[in-house]
């Protein structure tokens, strides 16, 4: 089925190096029988030519805010005439107009004239997509119902190595295809990453050496299949991944127990990656602790939050477990796979003179359930993640024969 034949697609373009690629997006979207309108802004036409793309797209190509035509003021025209709004490359100003409700040009007032669907696909230097300020508009832009889709993470034009660079345009046109195609329902996906902090007094805690890295790794490799995920992050320094990801920090182990049953309502799958601290201090100070000879330090366990979500009676998720051993990993794994009732547990192996695992770039895992083991070899974090992604949903649709 042509998914994308008749559609009104208005292709909003602004002042992004990634400008070049779009020329075969247009053709790619022509090709599969979308009608293209494209709109411009000032710093976009400094990069490439009006002609061309009126060319390309076989229609006017529209840059003017007081531009009049047959008598209705462009604006509300082209918001009323589009299906989807598809803003690619978005650069961080645009991003920002349209989180702040700017109408200073005619893209950003057609962004706030229109009741379309708008899918924003950012393109920038990985310091200005990292950005407070561009996180918090690209959030409030999520939590209105924009989609967003990317970054990439890569090297730059500009030499730089993060995430900024725009998605592919076979990437854009598989998502568009989808987004057209009867929608199959988004898995919602809850994620638990990070170390908890047990505070000893106002200046001190108990830890571990979780950096966060495989869990947010996770997070971003969910998101890329279309999960909702729910991001539940101990503390950690790491930027939250692009995607349609929301994030809730939290401090210790009783702070992520509260909110992961808060929200474990709707989840269809539960991810608990998290170093979750075992033990809490009963006898927290709420003044520093003066330095002495001998300090002694209550503990109580916290509540084993995994377990609590495994024991859930209505819906219940799919749920999957870490287990991060020194010695006898598989079978320390096993143990709690059935202890903890988990549908499949990660085994990961944190010895301490390991280069992978806890807090470095790599991990390795061994994926066991009942009935069958596997191995993922080592591999960066961010790719291992999305070979653990796919044999979660594998496993998910099995049990839940989908
Ligand atoms: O963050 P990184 O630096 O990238 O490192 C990743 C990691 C090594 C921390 C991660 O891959 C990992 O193994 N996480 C689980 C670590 C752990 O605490 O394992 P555990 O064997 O203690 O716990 C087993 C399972 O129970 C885990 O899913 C854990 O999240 C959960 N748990 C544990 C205790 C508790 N109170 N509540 C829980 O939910």
């Amino acid at each position: 089925m042509i998914t994308l034949s008749k559609k009104h697609i208005l292709l909003g373009i602004s002042g992004s190096i990634a400008i070049y690629k779009i020329f075969e997006l247009v053709r790619f979207l022509r090709k599969k029988q979308a009608i293209v309108k494209i709109v411009m802004t000032r710093a976009s036409k400094k990069l490439v030519s009006k002609l061309s793309l009126q060319i390309l797209s076989n229609h006017k190509v529209f840059d003017d805010i007081l531009y009049v035509n047959n008598g209705s003021m462009i604006h509300i025209k082209l918001a009323k005439w589009a299906d989807l709004i598809l803003l690619a490359p978005a650069t961080a100003n645009i991003i920002a107009k349209i989180a702040l409700g700017l109408a200073d040009d005619l893209l950003s007032t057609i962004c706030l004239a229109t009741t379309a669907k708008i899918i924003i696909v950012p393109s920038m230097n990985n310091y200005m997509y990292r950005a407070n300020v561009t996180q918090h508009n690209i959030q409030i832009l999520r939590n209105r119902g924009i989609l967003i889709w990317g970054p990439n993470f890569g090297e730059q034009i500009c030499g730089d190595v993060g995430f900024g660079s725009m998605l592919s345009i076979n990437l854009i046109m598989k998502k568009l295809k989808q987004y057209f195609s009867t929608p199959l329902k988004s898995l919602n996906i809850m994620i638990t990453a990070g170390p908890t902090h047990e505070l000893i007094d106002p200046v001190r805690f108990i830890s571990n050496y979780s950096s966060g890295k495989m869990g947010f790794s996770i997070a971003y490799a969910a998101s890329l299949v279309g999960a909702n995920v729910t991001l539940i992050s101990g503390p950690v320094s790491l930027v939250t991944p692009p995607g349609n990801i929301k994030r809730i920090n939290v401090i210790s182990a009783l702070e992520m127990h509260q909110v992961v049953m808060d929200n474990i309502n709707n989840q269809d799958i539960f991810i608990g990656c998290a170093a979750v601290s075992d033990y809490r201090i009963t006898n927290f100070s709420s003044n520093k602790i003066a330095k002495k000879d001998h300090l002694i330090i209550n503990l109580v366990k916290n509540p084993d939050i995994i377990s609590e979500v495994s024991k859930l009676t209505k819906n219940r998720p799919y749920v999957v477990g870490f287990s991060a051993e020194t010695n006898l990993l598989k079978k320390h794994a096993r143990k709690k796979l059935i202890e903890k009732k988990l549908d499949l547990i990660c085994a990961n192996n944190v010895s301490k003179n390991r280069l992978n695992s806890i807090s470095n770039d790599y991990n390795e895992l061994y994926l066991i359930w009942n009935g069958g083991e596997m191995f993922l070899p080592l591999k960066k974090k961010q790719v291992l993640a999305k070979q653990l992604m796919k044999q979660i949903i594998i496993r998910y649709e099995k049990d839940n024969k989908c």
